[in-house]
């Protein structure tokens, strides 16, 4: 879908549908206004008579024009409850910008112009330009596909109405497409069938990605694994023929702020979780492709951030592999030695994240390639427990981390990308339940509190290091669409974590 904006109000553009926000609690905006003058006062007796409770979300009312105006129809689009006079939350216009393609879909409508104008402070109408901008591209998100029969219906073209066209809203567009942009890219990783998104492939992507964007790269294979003596990734991705890879992409800005030190971001890359020789049921392996989307969130906000250009330096990693039964699989009872040296029990291989993660969080704590400068900063995203869905359900993530100052940014940022997630804690008095009589400690629990023994494991392997872990097993993939999420993989994370870097670099 092709997306511009104009600083024409919406009823002098021509288009097929108008989409227009109304809120409750304030008074009724300029836009809606001029739309209803335009029809000579029927959109709002329309809107009246239907008693349309705009603090409910999404289509209220879609109005027939009838030749009085260009548009053919408008979809009045309830957006609760106006936060600070005429300022709606981002997450509100995304939400607003998803509402309209689908009601554009809906009433099969190939272009779409969406009106903006009750924004109109400056940096608010900025701001509300990038969030629509950015929630109508995720909204047209469609999966590259196997169907044979021709996809659903297209919007083509969608106008941003009353735009403002100051620097600041030029910025703020270009923003949102490459986060929109990011975000596509790493739902097709998600959705990818397991088949083809192999660990090979995912070093071969980073790569590409790397490629004339000014980031380097480094795909560490079996041979260097070995040397680097990465003893988990090894284990884990033993029972499969696709081998395993660490990937590491470095963003160097071309100035640095000298306060920002650099933040390593680390997802978990399991291209398909079988569950090794702990076999999952079927039912449970029927999504396990979705296994590599902390690994491909680290891959989009790379890739957004070599185009947003922060002034600070970002270190991504991908600890990739595919867990596999075989003849030469790791084993419950086998004792691994992970890159920073600590020995670990497998009791279960389907607790197989934690211990990828295990060498990759070392070798990222560790300063990576080169080992020079440590991270400031270590941010974990892994679809590490099914536990998490029991204990926070599929809307919110669950974070944990040894640094109170980093978990409060993230839980700020993530309510204002549309991406929330509630702290767990990190119970001291769990960690006797990670005791070994034979190693350092045990993949596993007590069968208690999974996602927290999943957190305390990785702490074991962050040196110290402020750092947080994402849990996003649960928010990854989206069984049914909402507004501008479209079933199927989320992306969940590459928004949130770019603008914890963009805020990073201005400290
Ligand atoms: N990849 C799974 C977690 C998962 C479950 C992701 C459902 C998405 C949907 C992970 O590797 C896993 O198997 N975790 C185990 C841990 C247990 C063995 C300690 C789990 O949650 O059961
Ligand atoms: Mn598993
Ligand atoms: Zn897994």
């Amino acid at each position: 879908m092709e997306i511009k904006r104009v600083a024409n109000a919406a009823e002098r553009v021509r288009t097929d549908l108008v989409a227009v926000p109304l809120a409750a609690g304030m008074p009724t905006s300029r836009e809606l206004a001029e739309l209803d003058a335009a029809t000579g006062g029927k959109l709002l007796r329309e809107i009246r008579k239907r008693s349309a409770d705009p603090s409910k979300q999404g289509v209220v009312s879609v109005y027939q024009t009838h030749g009085e105006m260009r548009a053919d129809l408008i979809a009045v689009i309830g957006v609760g409850r106006g936060e600070s006079g005429s300022d709606l939350a981002p997450d509100v216009w995304r939400r607003f910008a998803g509402q309209a393609l689908d009601a554009a879909r809906g009433a099969r409508a190939k272009t779409l112009a969406l009106s903006i104008g009750s924004a109109r402070s400056g940096a608010a109408a900025a701001a509300a330009l990038g969030a629509v901008v950015e929630g109508a591209l995720l909204a047209a998100y469609q999966i590259d596909g196997f169907k044979t029969a021709r996809g659903g219906f297209r919007v083509e073209r969608c106008v941003v109405a009353g735009a403002p066209s100051s620097r600041d809203a030029q910025r703020a567009v270009e923003r949102a497409q490459a986060l929109a942009v990011a975000t596509c890219f790493a739902r097709d990783l998600i959705n990818g069938p397991a088949e083809s998104i192999t660990p090979d492939y995912l070093g071969r992507t980073a790569k590409r990605l790397a490629r004339g964007r000014g980031l380097s790269v480094h795909v560490y294979g079996p041979d260097e694994l070995r040397r680097l003596k990465m003893g988990a990734i090894l284990a884990v991705g033993r029972g499969s023929r696709n081998e395993p890879r660490l990937i590491e992409i470095v963003y160097r800005p071309q100035q640095r702020r000298a306060s920002a030190g650099p933040v390593a971001l680390v997802g978990k890359g399991i291209t398909f979780d079988s569950g090794g020789l702990s076999l999952k049921p079927p039912g449970s392996m029927e999504i396990q492709k979705r296994d590599m989307a902390g690994g491909a969130a680290v891959l989009g906000a790379m890739q957004a951030i070599a185009a947003l250009r922060p002034p600070i330096e970002v270190r991504g990693y991908v600890a990739s592999a595919e867990n596999m039964p075989d003849g030469r699989a790791y084993r419950p009872g086998d004792v691994l030695r992970t890159f920073t040296g600590k020995t670990v029990e497998v009791l279960n291989t389907d607790a197989e994240g934690r211990l990828v993660l295990a060498d990759a969080l070392g070798y990222a704590a560790a300063g990576g390639i080169g080992r020079r400068v440590k991270p400031r900063w270590i941010v974990d995203l892994a679809t590490l427990t099914g536990a998490v869905t029991t204990a926070l359900g599929r809307s919110i993530a669950g974070v944990m981390g040894s640094d109170p100052e980093l978990v409060r940014r993230l839980i700020e940022i993530g309510r204002e990308t549309g991406e929330p997630m509630w702290e767990l804690p990190l119970v001291d008095e769990y960690l006797a339940g990670l005791d070994s009589p034979i190693a350092d400690l045990k993949n596993t629990g007590d069968g208690t509190a999974g996602t927290i023994f999943g957190g305390l494991f990785l702490r074991e392997f962050v040196g110290g290091l402020p750092w947080a872990h994402l849990d996003i097993a649960a928010v990854a993939f989206a069984d049914k669409s909402r507004p501008y999420v479209p079933r199927g993989a989320v992306g969940w994370g590459v928004r949130t974590l770019v603008e914890l870097v963009e805020r990073a670099a201005r400290d």
